[in-house]
């Protein structure tokens, strides 16, 4: 891609952000005639399932900025195929950055209007495929990710239907195992919405679980066995850690390593050589699930260490949100390179 070339497709998608906004002008013909046909909702598309879903990302927001950002942020690092491309593209150099893009998706998928005409979620969806579409084309360029490739492709419906299990199945089966209270309702709705996404980003029905029975069943046969560390894998984890222990509101790295091991079991936390840290260790086993009850009702006094997850929750959305949920979303843009020496 000619410099040129590429400043006049920034400039073209750049003012393409709501879901009603016209297509961007100037794009090559192949370009605009793929988006015609792919920046639209799929035909099932079960629009009151989409707006519950919203409304409980929003009753759950505490509980998925935890699981997504500490859970499957860390998770990606052991699968092998997805550390190793995260971390030979552009972003995987600037990984706060990067973080904070990723964090985009979720933060447009949880909007009560992310799909209405004026809300974000399916322009999003669209610059992420645009985005995985020139990691297909840049990284079989480069000798260091070949070497150690699976594949002569990266990032093929497969792949993203295991990065799906490490986001929304993952998450589901902690919020059970938690005991968070949902209603079916919820649940399925939940599941709807990243049923919309992943099609969005390109999945085929066919692959598209359609019951969380199914997820599950999918999700150990597709993710749970092709987990491992990786060299790459273990320096994207020990980045993303330090983002979150680099924010000062005193919650310590043994603290932040111990929550990981907590959320994402002995193996994975092994893998990646995060050291015990008992004391904190004790605090979470006894300290979590009290808080969880408590800020569901279900417990009329308030724990001892409340404040302490209250903090550690704020430190993990300011790590990976660019200053917390409130501020402007990160734009997407297209890398144009891989990862720079
Ligand atoms: C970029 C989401 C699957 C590798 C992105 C971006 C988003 C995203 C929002 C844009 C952020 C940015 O510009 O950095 C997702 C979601 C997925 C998924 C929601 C599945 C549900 C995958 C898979 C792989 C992958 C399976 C690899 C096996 C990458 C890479 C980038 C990227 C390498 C570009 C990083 C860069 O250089 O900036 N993805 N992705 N993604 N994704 Fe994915």
């Amino acid at each position: 891609m000619t410099a040129g070339y590429r400043e006049r497709f920034t400039a073209a998608i750049g003012p393409w952000v709501n879901n009603n906004h016209p297509l961007p002008t100037g794009l090559p013909a192949d370009v605009t005639a793929f988006l015609q046909q792919s920046n639209k909702l799929p035909s099932w598309v079960d629009v009151s399932q989409l707006r519950r879903a919203a409304d409980f990302n929003r009753r759950k927001d505490t509980y998925l900025f935890m699981l997504y950002g500490l859970g499957s942020g860390i998770m990606s690092t052991v699968i092998p195929r997805e550390a190793r491309s995260v971390y030979w593209s552009k972003g995987g150099a600037d990984m706060k950055d990067r973080a904070a893009k990723t964090f985009t998706f979720g933060y447009d998928l949880s909007q009560l209007n992310a799909f209405e005409p004026n809300g974000q979620f399916i322009v999003t969806a669209n610059k992420t495929r645009m985005v995985h579409a020139a990691v297909r084309h840049l990284l079989p360029q480069l000798p260091q990710w070949k070497s150690g490739a699976t594949e002569t492709i990266p990032i093929s419906n497969g792949d993203i239907l295991v990065t799906f299990h490490s986001l929304g199945t993952f998450v589901h089966s902690k919020l059970k195992e938690w005991k968070i209270p949902m209603s079916t309702a919820d649940e399925n709705a939940f599941l709807h919405s990243w049923q919309v996404a992943i099609s969005l980003l390109g999945v085929k029905d066919e692959y598209i679980p359609k019951t969380w029975a199914d997820a599950h069943a999918q999700s150990a046969q597709v993710l749970s066995p092709i987990l491992l560390p990786t060299t790459e894998g273990k320096a994207l984890a020990e980045v993303l850690l330090g983002l979150v222990s680099q924010v000062d509101l005193g919650v310590t790295r043994g603290f932040l390593n111990e929550f990981t091991r907590y959320v994402l079991g002995d193996t994975v936390a092994n893998w990646l050589g995060l050291p015990r840290d008992l004391a904190s260790a004790a605090i979470i086993k006894v300290g979590w699930p009290a808080y969880i009850l408590f800020r569901e009702g279900l417990l009329p006094l308030m724990p001892a260490n409340f404040y302490l997850f209250d903090q550690f929750i704020r430190a993990v959305a300011m790590a990976f949100l660019n200053g917390g949920p409130s501020t402007q979303t990160t734009p997407i843009q297209i890398p144009d390179i891989n990862r720079p020496a």
